[in-house]
């Protein structure tokens, strides 16, 4: 059988570990070839891309700090001198600064919003850019598709985390802005909001048994994500098996934005 995203170049930011590995991972086994965007971890990234290659895919590496312009810039130039193109674009990169509320450095605050926003800004408009550029492809129905990497703290608070959910919830209208502006290209952007994921990023809240059944208390289906959760949810919305869906949050999150809390309370 033909895979799902045979034919088609991806862009992965923040792809050295957790969710960005785990999506560049599933796009690549669907069929794509793969840009593999990494800030401080190469390592990690050319091990995926050898680990791609070996396997009969195609995959590099590519270092960038998704808030410069000018890596942005170097990052699409990589990409289209190695593969051409770029069709889907995952505009993955984030962190978390956590602190209270008085004890937040502006120097926190403006880092996550730089990654976490900005460089979905930056990502995101170089994508668009390189679809008008090379025009439409047989390999897909859209001209090109863009998959922001939200949170369910895109409308669920957190408190000791306002620089992180104030960039997520900028996420929220900044995707679905540009999803009405670029749409009538066939351009589709998409966000996914994961839920409680087990990667690097959350490693507090899972990796004591009492953390978990704390954790576990948020998240009616009952289990922590894995990559792979996010990975074939990505793998959906870069293919025209979704082709219809557009500016639409997919919330794949065990149930945690259902507010378990309110079972037998409110
Ligand atoms: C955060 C994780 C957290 C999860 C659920 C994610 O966006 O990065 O640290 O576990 O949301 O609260």
């Amino acid at each position: 059988m033909e895979k799902l995203l045979a034919g088609q170049i991806a862009l992965v930011t923040g792809a050295s570990s957790g969710i960005g590995y785990g999506v560049a991972k599933a796009l690549a086994d669907a069929g794509a070839s793969v840009v593999l965007n990494y800030h401080s971890h190469a390592e990690s990234a050319q091990k995926l891309a050898d680990e791609i290659t070996r396997s009969g895919g195609a995959a590099i590496a590519v270092k960038a700090d998704v808030s410069s312009p000018a890596d942005i810039d170097a990052m699409f130039d990589a990409c289209v001198a190695r593969f051409g193109t770029v069709d889907i674009v995952v505009a993955n990169s984030g962190l978390q600064k956590d602190s209270a509320f008085a004890d937040m450095t502006l120097d926190d605050w403006q880092i996550v919003l730089a990654t976490n926003l900005t460089g979905q800004f930056l990502t995101a408009q170089a994508a668009v850019k390189e679809f008008r550029r090379r025009g439409s492809r047989p390999v897909s129905k859209a001209l090109g598709k863009i998959i922001c990497m939200s949170s369910v703290h895109e409308v669920i608070p957190w408190a000791g985390h306002v620089n992180y959910t104030a960039s997520k919830g900028g996420v929220q209208m900044f995707m679905k802005s540009l999803a009405q502006e670029v749409a009538p290209e066939r351009i589709r952007v998409n966000s996914i909001a994961p839920g409680a994921i087990r990667t690097r990023i959350n490693h507090d809240a899972w990796d004591t048994s009492d953390a978990q059944r704390k954790l576990l208390q948020l998240i009616p289906y009952g289990r922590v994500g894995e990559v792979e959760d996010i990975g074939k949810a990505a793998v959906w919305l870069a293919s025209d098996e979704s082709d219809y869906v557009v500016g639409t949050t997919l919330f794949v999150d065990g149930g945690m934005t259902l507010y378990p809390g309110f079972v037998g309370n409110g």
